[in-house]
C-alpha cells in the first residue's frame, strides 16, 4: 500500500497548479490565461488530477463550473499543503535570522497608487522575501480573501461576511472632479450637491468600493444622479472626466501629485477637484487578513511595518 506521500507524488506540480487556480478563478480559461498554458493544457491536467483523485473535481454550472465536495475537499487540501511549506520556509527564515518567504498582497484597484509606496521600502528591509501584489476591484479582493489567496488586503470597506481581521492604516477621502473648463471649477465656495443635478456623473463599474461608497454618500444625501456611464478603471474615469464627459467620485489619492502627499496639488491635468459640499467622504483605507488562519510571518511582519509607518 502506498504511503500518503507517495501517493501525493503522483500528482504533479503542474496538475495542482492547474486545479489551484481553475478553483481560484472559477474559469478554465482564465487559469490557462494566469499560467501561460493553453486551455487544453490545463482541462487535461485536471481529467489526469481527477482520474487519479477518483472523484470528478467540477461539474458545469449553467455556462460556467463549479467545484464538487471532492472538488472542495481538494482545494481546501492544496491551501493546507501551501500553508505548511510557507510555515516550513518561516522556520528556515527563523533559523537563519533573515525573514525569508511569500508575501501575498491583494490590493483594491484605488490602492495601487501608494501600496507600491508601501512595499518599496518594506522590500529594501527584507530581501528575503518574495512579494506578489494582485490589484483587483472591490468584489474580486473579496473573492480573493474567500478563497485565501493572498495573506493580506488592502481595501477600503472590509466585507462583514467574512471571518477578518482589519487595522485602518491610511485616510482616503473621496473627492468630486470635473473638466479644467467646468464653470464652477474655480469656485472656492462649495458648490451644493443639489445644483449639480442636471450634470452627467460618470461612475466606477458595479462591484467597485469607490461606485458603493459614492451611490451610499449621494443617497443620505437624497441626491439622485444622472450616471451617463460606468468605467472599469480610476485611469479611464479621469480621462473621461479631462475629455468633458462628466463629473466623478473618486479617491483623492488618485488624483494628486503624489499619492501618499495629502496635499491636492495641481497636476496640470484635464481635470480637476471641484470644491462640493458634503465632499470630500472620508473613508480610510485597511490593511485585512483572515482572523481564521494563521498569519504567515512576513504578513505579521508587514502589519508591523504599516504600524510603525502610520506612527512615524
Ligand atoms: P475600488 O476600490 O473602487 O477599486 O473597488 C475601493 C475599495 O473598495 O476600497
Amino acid at each position: 500500500m502506498p504511503t500518503p506521500i507517495q501517493r501525493l507524488l503522483r500528482t504533479s506540480p503542474q496538475q495542482l497548479r492547474a486545479f489551484e487556480a481553475t478553483a481560484r478563478l472559477m474559469s478554465v480559461t482564465q487559469a490557462a490565461r494566469e499560467l501561460h498554458v493553453s486551455q487544453p493544457t490545463v482541462s487535461v491536467q485536471l481529467r489526469e488530477l481527477a482520474a487519479l483523485v477518483g472523484e470528478p473535481l467540477l461539474e458545469p454550472l449553467g455556462r460556467g463550473i463549479r467545484l464538487t465536495p471532492a472538488g472542495e475537499a481538494l482545494q481546501a487540501t492544496v491551501a493546507d499543503i501551501a500553508g505548511c511549506w510557507q510555515r516550513f520556509e518561516d522556520r528556515l527564515g527563523d533559523l537563519s535570522g533573515l525573514l525569508r518567504g511569500r508575501l501575498r498582497i491583494a490590493a483594491v484597484t484605488t490602492a495601487e497608487y501608494f501600496v507600491p509606496d508601501l512595499l518599496g521600502p518594506f522590500a529594501a528591509l527584507h530581501p528575503g522575501v518574495e512579494i506578489d501584489l494582485a490589484v483587483e476591484n472591490r468584489d474580486r479582493v473579496i473573492a480573493r480573501l474567500r478563497n485565501q489567496a493572498d495573506d493580506l488586503a488592502v481595501m477600503m470597506l472590509p466585507p462583514q461576511a467574512l471571518p477578518l481581521h482589519s487595522q485602518p492604516f491610511l485616510d482616503n477621502p473621496l473627492v468630486v472632479i470635473a473638466p479644467r473648463g467646468h464653470p464652477r471649477a474655480a469656485s472656492a465656495q462649495p458648490v451644493p450637491l443639489a445644483e449639480l443635478a442636471g450634470e452627467r456623473w460618470l461612475m466606477r463599474e458595479a462591484g467597485s468600493g469607490t461606485r458603493l461608497v459614492a451611490e451610499k454618500h449621494f443617497a443620505d444625501h437624497g441626491f439622485s444622479p444622472r450616471i451617463a456611464m460606468s468605467l472599469g478603471s480610476n485611469e479611464a474615469l479621469k480621462h473621461a472626466v479631462g475629455a468633458g464627459l462628466g463629473l466623478a467620485v473618486i479617491s483623492a489619492l488618485t488624483v494628486q501629485s503624489s499619492a501618499l502627499s495629502t496635499t491636492p496639488g495641481d497636476t496640470g491635468a484635464p481635470w480637476v477637484q471641484l470644491a462640493v459640499e458634503d465632499f470630500p467622504i472620508q473613508r480610510q483605507w485597511s490593511i485585512v487578513w483572515r482572523s481564521d488562519a494563521p498569519l504567515a510571518a512576513p504578513a505579521q511582519r508587514f502589519v508591523t511595518y504599516l504600524r510603525g509607518a502610520q506612527a512615524s
